[in-house]
């Protein structure tokens, strides 16, 4: 094994993971850094221009106020999670969100506009864009404000340092060159942590040569959650995953095809399931007071798509057909409507070459015409992805000016969005209980953070330091998994049993195990146990223990991961950290014990919603390194305003 050279980088704040909401923080930091004379680093296991869920670009900006105000954005983001949500961080982001979204069409966003230029809504809450190139405009806004000379590309962290004398603080943070043999070791006073949520935790419903494609980018691996968790930040509803339906095998998202071109999916048999569920008697009925009420949230759509499914009238088909015929219908003539139909041909195809270029290729090769026949959706694999519609991320300071006598003191201590471990924030995926802030809201939470954590570096002037025994031994578990395929690669038993790298991968060796399979492991344990599309989403007290017997196991052979090169380190990193947040997800849907979010999960043991018990209560956790144990409790939810009407779409 060859050496590697420590290199060490000093800061006062450290960036990690510069996709929407780092990049938001890149902006505001450096802004107020260089008025306090403070340097910002930034640190990326990618190329900052297309890294993170934003990568492939986007075809619309999720959520942008207009004229509404925070109480109404509220009143939608509640009603969607079932009643839970912070609703001091949902209400921070909403009355600062039209702001960025104005900032991206300064810095060259197109936005689409109308004849009169206003903007082009596809909901009431989301505004279309040509968006393919979001991320590489965003990115160079947030790599300008920074300077290049304080970014660090293709640098993977494995883990945050904590000060040797307060093991409350972060005093850093230590990863390792994804194309060069270097380790990395950044000392810095507050630290942001916004890399991303997880994808490949659960089993994906892709196989073979499709296995990297999912609807949540393959490259996000848990880190937010494994960094906070493991510093000992507390971590809130780790049980609230995200299942997006989506169109089949190409994963591309359904929002444009329901909001803007007002298309309806049906069961098999032609049943509009959504109209039924919420006509008189129908099966949202039984979800009070969230069921009953427009818009349906995301899981109860999921939840009556599934009962479709999984009575056996599936699969389910989007009417792509029927609705471009519908819109174009309304042209005054022949020649307008012809018009009017190339067009709506054109936004159809565009969505998915803006957003999901996969959906785009996959539908002309298998020769789908949108305008001619309808395509088939489903319910996808779980992610988790705190930004969109899950709710799985760390417990953070709120603002003060926002709380209620008495909320303020569960829910505000000092720094906006820090952590419960000193000079330690977070933002967009990493940030629990304050959903649907997706690319714009990822952004401006960014903002927020990094606006906070300069103060904090302000008040904090004294420089924390890790312990030196610690650092060491990191340095040396960092690259152990070269160490172990070098010792046992002669072992193995399917594949090339010499180094070399254009034989097929060495997958079965009686001493170690590759990071691909340990990945097969973790998703077969997830999507038979804790309720994935192979379990028809169904877990209860004795699958999620088996489950966590299972999850030891895995834990305990992490230690034999083995790598033969440093994209391969990358891998083995990236499962540890999924394995983190697969345990945290399972002890959260254990100890919560009523089903809140049907279409997302089921405890078919609690198969009820129990509004009495848990309606007011978020499930957190506090991970114990030393002593490898979660510790689980409840905090109360504060409704900081009455709402009286839910806004709608
Ligand atoms: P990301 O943008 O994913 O950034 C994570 C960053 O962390 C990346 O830079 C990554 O490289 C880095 N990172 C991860 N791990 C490490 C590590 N260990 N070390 C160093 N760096 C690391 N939103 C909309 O507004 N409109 C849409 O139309 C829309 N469509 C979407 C379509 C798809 C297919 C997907 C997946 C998402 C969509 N979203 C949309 C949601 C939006 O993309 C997310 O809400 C947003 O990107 C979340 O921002 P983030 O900064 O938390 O994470
Ligand atoms: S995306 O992030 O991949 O683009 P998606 O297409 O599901 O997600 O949703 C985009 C936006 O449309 C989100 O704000 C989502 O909540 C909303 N949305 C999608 N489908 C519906 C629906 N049937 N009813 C109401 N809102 C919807």
């Amino acid at each position: 094994m060859q050496d590697f050279e420590t290199v060490e980088v000093s800061t006062d704040l450290l960036i990690i993971g510069p996709g929407m909401a780092g990049s938001g923080a890149c902006v505001e930091a450096a802004h107020w850094a260089k008025k306090n004379n403070l340097k910002v680093t930034v640190v990326d296991k990618a190329a900052m221009e297309r890294s993170g869920a934003v990568a492939m670009g986007l075809s619309a900006i999720n959520q942008y106020q207009g004229e509404n105000t925070p109480v109404d954005y509220l009143s939608y983001v509640r009603q969607d999670l079932m009643g839970l949500c912070r609703d001091d961080l949902v209400m921070d982001i909403s009355r600062h969100v039209n702001g960025s979204v104005h900032l991206f069409e300064g810095y060259g966003l197109p936005l689409w506009k109308d004849e009169n230029g206003n903007y082009v809504h596809e909901g009431r809450w989301q505004l279309m864009i040509n968006g393919e190139s979001y991320k590489a405009i965003v990115a160079e806004a947030g790599k300008t404000a920074v300077n290049a000379d304080n970014i660090y590309e293709r640098v993977f962290i494995v883990k945050l340092l904590l000060d040797k004398n307060d093991k409350n603080r972060v005093c850093g943070a230590i990863g390792f060159s994804v194309r060069e043999n270097k380790i990395y070791i950044f000392k810095c006073k507050a630290c942001l942590v916004t890399a991303g949520g997880a994808v490949h935790v659960f089993r994906p419903r892709s196989t073979g040569e499709g296995m990297g494609r999912a609807w949540y980018p393959p490259w996000n691996s848990g880190s937010s959650s494994y960094l906070t968790t493991t510093a000992g930040a507390e971590m809130s509803s780790q049980e609230v995953v995200f299942i997006p339906g989506r169109f089949k095998d190409g994963y591309g998202p359904v929002g444009a095809w329901f909001l803007l071109f007002k298309a309806t999916a049906t069961s098999a048999s032609g049943v509009n399931y959504m109209g039924e569920g919420l006509a008189e008697g129908g099966e949202l009925h039984n979800w009070p007071p969230y069921g009953e009420v427009k818009p349906i949230p995301t899981c109860l759509r999921n939840h009556l798509m599934m009962q479709k499914m999984y009575s056996g009238d599936g699969p389910i088909l989007m009417h792509t057909d029927k609705a471009i015929a519908k819109l174009a219908e309304q042209a005054p003539d022949e020649k307008a409507y012809k018009k009017e139909l190339k067009k709506l041909e054109a936004e159809a195809w565009e969505d998915f070459l803006d957003m999901t270029i996969s959906q785009a290729v996959l539908w002309a090769s298998k020769d789908v015409f949108p305008e001619e026949g309808p395509s088939e959706i489903m319910p996808s694999e779980p992610y988790f992805i705190g930004s969109h519609s899950g709710a799985s991320g760390a417990w953070t300071s709120g603002p003060e000016d926002i709380q209620t006598d008495e909320s303020k003191s569960d829910y505000f201590w000092g720094y906006n969005r820090m952590t419960t471990v000193n000079g330690l924030f977070s933002a967009g995926d990493g940030v629990g209980n304050s959903s649907h802030k997706f690319s714009s809201g990822s952004f401006t939470e960014g903002r927020i953070a990094a606006k906070a954590a300069i103060k904090y570096c302000v008040d904090n002037t004294d420089m924390p330091e890790a312990d030196s025994a610690v650092v060491d031994k990191l340095k040396q578990d960092i690259v152990a998994p070269l160490k172990v395929y070098e010792e046992n690669c002669a072992y193995t038993t399917l594949g090339a049993t010499k180094k070399r790298y254009d034989m097929p991968v060495e997958e079965v060796n009686p001493y170690y195990i590759t990071p691909k399979m340990a990945m097969f492991r973790l998703n077969k344990i997830m999507d038979e146990y804790v309720a994935g599309w192979g379990n028809q989403y169904n877990c209860s007290a004795t699958s999620l223990n088996l489950a966590l017997q299972e999850l030891k196991r895995l834990k305990e052979d992490l230690s034999k991961l083995s790598a033969r090169n440093l994209h391969e380190l990358m891998r083995c990193w990236e499962n540890v950290h999924r394995v983190q947040i697969a345990e945290a997800h399972t002890r959260h849907k254990l100890f919560r014990e009523e089903t809140r979010w049907p279409g997302y999960y089921y405890r078919t043991d609690f198969p009820k919603m129990n509004e009495e018990k848990w309606g007011d209560v978020f499930v957190n956790s506090v991970y114990d390194e030393e002593k490898d144990e979660f510790k689980l409790f409840t905090r109360k939810k504060y409704s900081l305003v009455d709402i009286k009407e839910v806004v709608g779409m």
